[in-house]
């Protein structure tokens, strides 16, 4: 696991438009990679350094917010973002009290992986999807007294 640079945004892009039906463009992620308080990484596999995962977060007093979780389609279903998203929690230097992010209510593989992570869910926003006028379910971590990982 290494953090996103610049050249790697090209390989992020490509997952990027396969998994998400409103996918973030290039220059989002530039924006990320300057932005204070942002962490994003990927992961890579093989000899050819492979890129199969990316995860962007970002810190903004001491709550964590999930920005982007994404894992290449054919390594799905594997356990990597299980992994990766404990690896990513805890190579993250500052203090955090709370994680949250928004969710698809359709999306079941990631709603089964953030309950596996111990995150549930507490709210919804109503019509936050609007290509599919979807609600968005809120899901929260608390740390109690505080976390520099889990
Ligand atoms: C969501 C996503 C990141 C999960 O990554 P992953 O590496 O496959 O997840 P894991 O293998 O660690 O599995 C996590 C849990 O989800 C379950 N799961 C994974 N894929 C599943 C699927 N297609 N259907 C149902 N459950 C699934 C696993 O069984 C596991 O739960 P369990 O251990 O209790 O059985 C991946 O499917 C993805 O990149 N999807 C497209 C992008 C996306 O939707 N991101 C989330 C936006 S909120």
């Amino acid at each position: 696991m290494t953090p996103m640079a610049i050249n790697d945004i090209n390989d992020v892009v490509a997952i990027e438009k396969r998994a998400f039906k409103n996918p973030w463009g290039k220059l989002a992620f530039i924006n990320e990679l300057a932005c204070n308080g942002a962490y994003n990484f990927v992961l890579k596999t093989g000899q050819r350094q492979h890129l199969i995962a990316y995860f962007c977060f970002r810190l903004i007093m001491a709550e964590l917010h999930v920005l982007k979780v994404a894992v290449t389609e054919e390594y799905r279903n594997k356990g990597i973002a299980s992994y990766f998203f404990r690896r990513c929690l805890n190579a993250i230097p500052d203090k955090f009290d709370l994680a949250f992010l928004e969710v698809r209510p359709s999306n079941i593989a990631a709603i089964r992986l953030y309950k596996k992570l111990g995150f549930s869910v507490n709210g919804k926003r109503p019509g936050y999807y609007t290509d599919t006028d979807e609600d968005a379910i809120m899901m929260g971590k608390i740390f109690k007294g505080g976390s520099y990982g889990c």
